[in-house]
């Protein structure tokens, strides 16, 4: 897609960071807990609910459905008395992933459900054998027709017990959206304990719902006949906060973060630290500073509580600057580097290996027009930029607007000389 007439981003490095972040919610949380509206008719209320183009996306979803929404000063209403339709549509998935999620909840709510495949995307196949498999083991019938899932539920959903191949994150919701409603007793086995996988399920147990094991690998859900709209607050997103924790590794200076949680990145903070950042807690601030010159590691992504894969990209970005050879192994998704040849370009010194990149750092980083390949891989070009000589010129902008609330905002009040304009390089 060419650069021309459309907006980049535009960094120009060398600028020390000073001042404070406020963490938004959590993208990750935010859509499954607005799926899990389908689950009960009513109006809902949620709090620090992140404004990102992904919300946005899976609020005209629900509209489709036939739901209303109505924000007020910081409270999102979301009313779902009227659910005429069941169709999530090409268009739409195409645009977010996160739709697959709306299957669960319209199974269990209207016994049917039509959605479209989600196609690839810039990480890797993504497929959805393990949510389709669950819904199946659930009692649902499934068929794939010109690449949408039709999905019915002849008579009422009844428990099963269902063991992941991988503690698939959406999947784990997605089984336990439909679950709730369903006859008897489910047991999740080998499911996600990401603090987002917590959150969906605190919040339908808010609903009336009665589930168990929420952060263990086993989820143990008794089914129950109806539930209830709630009111609740997003909680804190961690790769947001992750992110901004590295960026003084890059840019110098020092940033305090508030409204964090930093139970929830323990792993990243250690990692952070044994490579030279100076990383303090103090309830729900963190702050952080460049200590000395970086040094190398190894990091090696697994699911949650392990280093997250949602940060690979910017711990690269990071590295890219150590004083040594660090290496970086992707074990959650297939095709996760893409921003390593955006990387080097900026003239970061990346040897990729299959699952592996070899990150030899280099002194000086150079700013560069480069593009941005998916959400996360954006952030980590926004670090490097921060961190790199000049003007670094970034396109496909829109990734970003996906995940990172007011990112230019957050990071022009803290010192970064970061604009929005029509993009230059051809
Ligand atoms: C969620 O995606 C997140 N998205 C992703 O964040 C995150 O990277 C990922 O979990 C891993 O933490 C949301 O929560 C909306 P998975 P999800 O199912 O659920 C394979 C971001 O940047 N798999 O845990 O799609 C899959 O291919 C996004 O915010 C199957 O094989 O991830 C992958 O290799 C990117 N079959 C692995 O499991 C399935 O049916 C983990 O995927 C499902 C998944």
């Amino acid at each position: 897609m060419s650069t021309q007439n459309s907006t980049c981003l535009f960094i120009e490095g060398g600028h020390k960071l000073s001042g404070e972040i406020k963490i938004s919610g959590a993208k990750n949380a935010a859509l499954p807990a607005l799926a899990a509206t389908i689950l009960a008719p009513g109006e809902f209320l949620f709090k620090n609910m992140p404004w990102l183009l992904d919300v946005s996306t899976m609020l005209e979803l629900l509209c489709r459905l036939g739901a209303h929404y109505d924000s007020l000063d910081d409270t999102l209403s979301v009313d779902t008395s009227v659910l005429e339709h069941y169709e999530a549509s090409y268009e739409l998935v195409t645009r977010m992933r996160a739709s697959i999620l709306v299957l669960g909840p319209l199974l269990a709510r209207k016994g049917k459900a039509r959605v479209a495949l989600p196609g690839g995307c810039d990480i890797g196949k993504r497929p959805v054998n393990f949510h389709l498999k669950g819904l199946a083991a659930l009692g649902a019938k499934y068929s794939l027709e010109k690449g949408y899932i039709n999905v019915k539920a002849p008579r009422r959903l009844r428990g099963a017990e269902i063991i992941f191949d991988f503690p698939s994150v959406t999947a784990t919701e997605n089984i336990m959206m439909a679950a709730v409603l369903a006859r008897g007793k489910t047991i999740i086995g080998n499911a996600a304990r990401e603090p987002e996988v917590v959150f969906l399920g605190e919040m339908l147990n808010l609903m009336g719902a009665k589930i168990k094991g929420l952060g263990t690998e086993n989820i143990v859900i008794e089914g129950v006949k109806e539930l209830s709209p709630v009111e609740i607050t997003i909680i804190p997103d961690r790769i947001e906060a992750g992110t901004y924790l590295m960026a003084p590794g890059l840019a110098g200076g020092e940033l305090i973060l508030t409204h964090v949680n930093p139970h929830h990145l323990s792993t990243v903070i250690a990692k952070l630290r044994e490579i030279g950042l100076e990383i303090e807690e103090d309830g729900d601030k963190l702050r952080s500073r460049r200590k000395r010159s970086l040094k190398p590691t190894t990091v090696r992504t697994a699911p949650y509580p392990g280093f997250p894969t949602d940060l690979q990209a910017q711990i690269m970005a990071l590295l890219s600057k150590a004083s040594g050879t660090s290496v970086i192994v992707e074990t959650v998704f297939e095709n996760r580097f893409k921003h390593a040849e955006e990387l080097r370009r900026m003239g970061a010194d990346i040897v990729l290996e299959g699952q592996v990149a070899v990150v030899r750092g280099v002194k000086k980083l150079q700013a560069a027009p480069v593009k941005a390949t998916d959400l996360r891989a954006s952030a980590s070009l926004v670090l490097a930029g921060l961190g790199a000589d000049g003007v670094t010129e970034i396109a496909q902008i829109n990734h970003l607007k996906r995940g990172y609330e007011a990112l230019t905002e957050k990071l022009s009040k803290v010192g970064a000389k970061i604009w929005e304009a029509p993009c230059q390089a051809t």
